[in-house]
């Protein structure tokens, strides 16, 4: 296991140009070995929230359509007009950036649990007892519905964290009604079969430091999300890779845009119509990094299986399984690609 409790403590006061081994992802720089395909990145799909909710009866059919295209063909998207302020969402990120800039001290009293469900967790890597290589993050991870929590500090991060989570829950139902009728089923099916309303949010904040070996390491190895959707937006540094058709595909969002990637929850419910988008996150050697994501998904005691209306012509793909079972098997493992293989009938 790693013995390093934060790598932006680590990294400061190391100054070393080398990177301990056990943070070696890759013997030769991924760039140079990985395939990159930029030439797919200009076809990241987007899509255009206000008119996806149109009252409009053909724009929206139109948008539920190139919905039901991203989520098949991508697993990902772009979501512009979302609706959110762009001035609470850099609001938020400052205010992340200050929480990251808090002496240790002061941070002290979130790292103390290790418990996957525990309301507020600050650690590193992802689940440093489990791997054998570790990961160059840190993060802070709150479950913020249907109850919400989050720290105290810096003052007024908690109130608009609060503000946010609560738009992204407006915004997650919206999408969740139209993946719902993208599949045929009636627009509240899933939200109901999930138990949507009293679903868990869960709200990350990763915090990837220079690494001075950028290529030899990853902030996340290649893994599938929690939940029905996960949505990110960052400081303005890149490092972002889906996996697209074999290849990674460096993400650029555009302007105010949400960056959504469809989760496994959303994989099984659609019976392996929508996959959810492998994706990694790859770090530099100038700037700190910093994404915040949200992560919507069903109620924690909820079974989840392929909706029942899928079945009359299709085999189920997935297990059934309680949403909370499947999360402590994702997170108290190596974050390994496909967690979701574990619930697949062979
Ligand atoms: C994540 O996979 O949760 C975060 C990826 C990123 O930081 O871009
Ligand atoms: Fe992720």
């Amino acid at each position: 296991a790693s013995n390093i409790s934060s790598i932006k403590a680590f990294a400061e006061s190391n100054g070393a140009s080398l990177i301990p081994s056990n943070y070696h992802s890759f013997t030769e720089p991924h760039h140079i070995i990985d395939d990159v395909a930029d030439e797919f990145a200009a076809s990241i799909p987007v899509i255009d929230f206000s008119l996806l909710t149109s009252d409009d009866p053909q724009i929206h059919d139109n948008h539920v359509h190139q919905l039901a295209k991203a989520c098949a063909q991508w697993g990902f998207f772009m979501l512009i007009n979302h609706g959110i302020p762009e001035s609470l969402m850099e609001e938020l990120m400052k205010k992340s950036q200050e929480f990251n800039d808090l002496p240790m001290e002061e941070k002290k009293e979130f790292s103390e649990k290790d418990e996957a469900l525990s309301p507020i967790r600050l650690g590193t890597s992802f689940h440093p007892p489990k791997e054998n290589v570790h990961y160059w993050r840190d993060f802070l991870k709150v479950i913020t519905s249907p109850h919400f929590n989050f720290p105290h500090k810096p003052p007024g991060y908690r109130e608009v964290a609060f503000q946010y989570s609560r738009k992204i829950n407006v915004v997650a139902r919206k999408l969740i009604e139209g993946i719902s009728e993208s599949l045929g089923l009636e627009s509240n099916s899933i939200i109901e079969s999930t138990g949507f309303d009293s679903g868990l949010q869960i709200m990350a904040v990763n915090f990837y430091p220079p690494c001075p070996q950028p290529h030899l390491a990853l902030g996340l190895p290649p893994h599938s999300d929690l939940g029905f959707f996960t949505f990110l937006f960052q400081n303005g540094i890149g490092g972002l890779q889906i996996k697209h058709e074999g290849k990674w595909v460096n993400v650029d969002p555009l302007p105010n845009s949400l960056l959504v990637n469809i989760g496994d929850q959303l994989e099984v419910v659609s019976n392996g119509r929508y996959a959810s988008v492998l994706h990694r996150a790859i770090l530099n050697n100038k700037d700190t990094r910093i994404s915040f994501v949200v992560v919507n998904g069903p109620a924690k005691d909820k079974e989840i299986g392929p909706a029942p209306q899928l079945l009359d012509k299709e085999k189920p793909v997935f297990k059934s399984i309680k949403y909370q079972d499947y999360f402590m098997l994702q997170q108290n493992s190596r974050l390994s690609e496909r967690s979701l293989d574990q619930i697949r009938f062979s």
